[in-house]
C-alpha cells in the first residue's frame, strides 16, 4: 500500500478527503507516525474562512492529535518505532535562536507548521519534523482522548492565557470564549487558584461545560456583559481577561472588562484589523500580550493529566470515523446547532 487518504485543503470553504501518498523520511530529524486519533481546532475553521494566508490550497490540515510510530530518520534520539505518541502543534528544532530562548513557537525552521505550511495531521500517516523536540510520549495514566488535548488545547489555555494572563492567587478572571482552547485555560487557570474566574460565550451548553470544569460564574455574551462582570468584581473589572475567540468584537469586549493594572492575555487567531482603545485604556495601566503557542508546557501537562491532576471531561464531546471528516467538520463548525465542543477523529 503506498497511499493513504488525507483531509485536503483547497482554498477558501473547500477541504475534501483525497488519496495521497503516504509520507516518506525526507531528513534524519524525520519521524513517520500512523494517525490514531486526532481533532479540529478552531484554527482550522480560521483556515476554512481564508484568515491564515500561509496555508495554501493542496495542503493536509490538522496539528492536533496521537499516532505510532512507523519509522524515525537516522538521526532521532528519543522515539522508536512502535512508540506511541502525543505530536504537539508546535515543531520544535532546539537549537535555532527561538527554540534557545524558549519561543519554539517561532523556531526559524518549525513553529506552527503541520497543517499550516506542511502537510499535516488528518490523515492516515504524518512526517513529523525536527521529531525529537516535536512529539511526548503517551502516558498510561490518561485516556488518548486526554492526551489528544495536550497536542494545543491544554497548552494553548496554559501559556497564551494564563501564563500571559499573569493569573494569580486570588485574583479576578475572565475567559471571553467558552471554546475547547478557552476551557483549556478555565482548566489550568484553576492552578493558581484565582477567586473568581468568569466564562463568557455566546452558547450555553458551552458555558454549562465551564461551570462543570470550575468557572465560578458564566455569562452569556450581550448588552449586559460589562455591566455583569462589573457587578461581580466590585465594580473594578478583571485582573486577567483572556481573549480566546478571535474576532474584533469579543477583543473589544476584553478591553471593556480589564481592571486598572490588569493584563489582556489574547490568544485568539485574528483575521483582520482589530480597534485598541486607548483613549479610555491609556490611563489603566494595563498590559497586553499576544503569543503563538509554544508548547514548552506540554510535558509538565502532560505529567498532570497522567496523574489525574487535570480535569477536562465534557470538552470532547463527539467522535467521526476519519471517512466521516466533512460531517466533523459540520458538526464542529456549528458547535452550537449540534451542542459541540472538540471533535475526537478516529482512524
Ligand atoms: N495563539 C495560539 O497559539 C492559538 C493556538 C490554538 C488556537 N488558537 C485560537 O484560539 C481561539 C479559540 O480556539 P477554539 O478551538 O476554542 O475555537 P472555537 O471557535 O471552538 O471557540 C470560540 C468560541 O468563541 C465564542 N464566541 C464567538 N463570538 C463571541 C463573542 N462575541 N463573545 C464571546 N464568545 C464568543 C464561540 O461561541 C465559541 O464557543 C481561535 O481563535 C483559535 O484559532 C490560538
Ligand atoms: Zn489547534
Ligand atoms: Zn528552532
Amino acid at each position: 500500500m503506498s497511499t493513504m487518504k488525507a483531509l485536503v485543503y483547497f482554498g477558501k470553504g473547500n477541504c475534501a478527503l483525497e488519496d495521497r501518498p503516504i509520507p516518506q523520511i525526507q531528513d534524519p530529524t524525520d519521524a513517520i507516525v500512523k494517525m490514531v486519533k486526532a481533532s479540529i481546532c478552531g484554527t482550522d475553521l480560521h483556515i476554512l474562512k481564508g484568515d491564515v494566508a500561509t496555508c495554501t490550497s493542496g495542503r493536509i490540515l490538522g496539528h492536533e492529535g496521537i499516532g505510532i510510530v512507523q519509522s524515525v530518520g537516522s538521526s532521532v534520539k528519543s522515539f522508536n518505532p512502535n512508540d506511541k505518541v502525543i505530536i504537539s502543534a508546535i515543531t520544535s528544532c532546539g537549537s535555532c535562536k527561538f527554540c534557545r530562548k524558549g519561543m519554539p513557537g517561532h523556531c526559524v525552521e518549525g513553529g506552527w507548521i503541520l497543517g499550516n505550511t506542511v502537510d499535516g495531521l488528518q490523515a492516515e500517516y504524518a512526517r513529523i519534523p525536527h521529531a525529537d523536540g516535536s512529539m511526548h510520549k503517551c502516558v498510561r495514566g490518561a485516556t488518548e482522548e486526554e492526551q489528544v488535548l495536550a497536542s494545543d488545547v491544554l497548552p494553548t489555555g496554559f501559556e497564551c492565557g494564563v501564563l500571559n494572563g499573569q493569573v494569580q492567587p486570588g485574583s479576578t478572571v475572565a475567559v471571553v470564549g467558552s471554546g475547547p482552547v478557552g476551557l483549556g485555560a478555565v482548566v489550568t487557570a484553576q492552578l493558581y487558584s484565582p477567586a473568581r474566574l468568569i466564562v463568557i460565550d455566546l452558547d450555553q451548553n458551552r458555558l454549562r461545560t465551564a461551570k462543570r470544569l470550575g468557572a465560578t460564574d458564566v455569562i452569556v455574551s450581550g448588552p449586559n456583559t460589562v455591566k455583569e462582570v462589573f457587578a461581580l468584581t466590585d465594580g473594578e473589572g478583571v485582573d486577567t481577561v483572556i481573549e480566546a475567540v478571535g474576532l474584533p468584537k469579543s477583543f473589544e469586549l476584553c478591553q471593556e472588562l480589564v481592571a486598572p493594572g490588569g493584563t489582556i492575555a489574547n490568544l485568539g487567531v485574528h483575521g483582520c484589523k482589530v480597534d485598541l482603545h486607548l483613549q479610555r485604556l491609556w490611563d489603566h495601566n494595563i498590559t497586553l500580550r499576544t503569543r503563538i503557542v509554544d508548547a514548552s508546557s506540554s510535558q509538565m501537562l502532560i505529567k498532570m493529566l497522567d496523574t489525574g491532576k487535570l480535569k477536562t471531561d465534557g470538552i470532547l464531546t463527539h467522535k467521526f470515523k476519519f471517512g466521516d471528516m466533512s460531517k466533523a467538520y459540520d458538526t464542529f463548525g456549528n458547535a452550537a446547532k449540534h451542542n459541540a465542543l472538540k471533535m475526537l477523529i478516529e482512524f
